[in-house]
């Protein structure tokens, strides 16, 4: 048996969470700075780091206390080392490696998207490998191969803008506000997604990289008019923008799911897992779940709370990683990519 504290604060959630054996989660704490960076419309990289300064401690402690976990019962401390913004990645890096010293526990360190990829898998009744795994998040749309916890290898991902990049841009445009993943996937809710037909960009007949800059410029011209890029906006009704939200939407669910079905068929896996931020989007998680019985193929879709950034995805990839013997040194850095 071991159990592992995960650190997470890769962009703007500082997170903690105590993990038993990779899948039994003890307490999964997640701060979120949403507030702090909603006025911007995006996250701003020197408040997020400033903010994880000042509650990545309450958030560990936290972490602990709920999961009635001494030091001492910690088995070793995984953090998310990389991709993310550098200087939130360091506070994270520096949070695990304060208390490693100080409790004398090996480090883990973990990559924030492979953890996306097998999500999934935590709180599962049976591990969902071999898959193709579909990767969803703000800073990230990838496609990966996985065979296990140890064995995942990147497919295809985008050449330009995320999928959650573009929810959130499309929902500054409507003036919907931020972030925008969650607001769309209501909005949508109540507009008809065949009311515009948005362009679903498929690249190569055999690519599995994706575009997303494509779309995003098709509705701005359908909001500002074609070339333009103001106004319109005002003279949309609530109708209007709910149809152009659906439709961005639906679009956009189209092309994650053509491509992951490419990747099956390239790769023969039996599985799809699904993972990130978008992933809790619930015409997504419909649509991929449809297509995969169509198809015979299993489908994994990680619970509620393992699809946004938390730390509970980074300690059950980092059990699995510490069972391999990969620990990390002390003055390991971090990396944004
Ligand atoms: O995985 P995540 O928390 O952070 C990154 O690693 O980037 O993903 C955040 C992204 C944001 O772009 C957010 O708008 C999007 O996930 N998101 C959603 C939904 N919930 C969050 N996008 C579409 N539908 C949702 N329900
Ligand atoms: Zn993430």
């Amino acid at each position: 048996m071991a159990r592992i504290l995960g650190i997470e604060s890769s962009c703007d959630e500082t997170a903690a969470a105590v993990v038993v054996n990779g899948s039994d989660v003890q307490s999964n704490v997640v701060a979120s700075q949403v507030d702090l960076h909603r006025k911007y419309g995006g996250v701003v990289p020197e408040i997020a780091s400033r903010a994880h300064i000042e509650c990545i401690h309450n958030v560990v402690r936290m972490a602990l206390t709920e999961a009635s976990c001494k030091p001492s019962d910690v088995d070793a401390i995984a953090y998310t080392s990389r991709p993310g913004l550098v200087g939130s990645l360091l506070i994270g890096a520096t949070a695990a490696k304060t208390l490693g010293w100080a409790w004398q526990k090996s480090l883990i360190a973990v990559n924030h998207v492979e953890a996306h990829a097998v999500s999934a898998a935590i709180d599962a009744d049976a591990a969902p490998w071999p898959a193709v795994a579909l990767v969803v998040s703000g800073g990230h749309t990838s496609l990966y191969r996985v065979d296990g916890f140890g064995s995942i290898r990147l497919l295809g991902a985008t050449i330009d803008d995320a999928a959650g990049e573009a929810f959130d841009k499309v929902a500054t445009m409507l003036g919907l506000g931020y972030p925008g993943g969650p607001i769309i996937d209501k909005v949508s809710e109540s507009g008809d997604p065949k009311a515009h037909l948005f362009p679903r960009t498929l690249l190569g007949s055999d690519s599995l990289e994706f575009s997303f800059s494509g779309i995003k410029t098709a509705v701005r011209y359908r909001i500002h008019g074609t070339g333009q890029t103001t106004g319109g906006l005002e003279q949309l009704s609530e109708q209007g923008v709910a149809d152009i939200a659906a439709s961005f939407q639906q679009a956009v669910v189209d092309v994650l799911v053509k491509k992951t079905m490419r990747a099956v068929a390239q790769n023969g896996a039996a599985n799809v897992v699904l993972g990130g931020g978008v992933a809790a989007n619930r015409s997504l998680r419909k649509s991929l779940e449809a297509e995969c019985q169509n198809r015979k193929l299993g489908f994994h879709a990680p619970k509620m709370a393992y699809c946004v950034d938390n730390a509970a995805m980074i300690a059950a990839m980092g059990y699995h990683m510490f069972r391999d013997g990969k620990t990390a040194a002390f003055d390991g850095d971090v990396c944004a990519r």
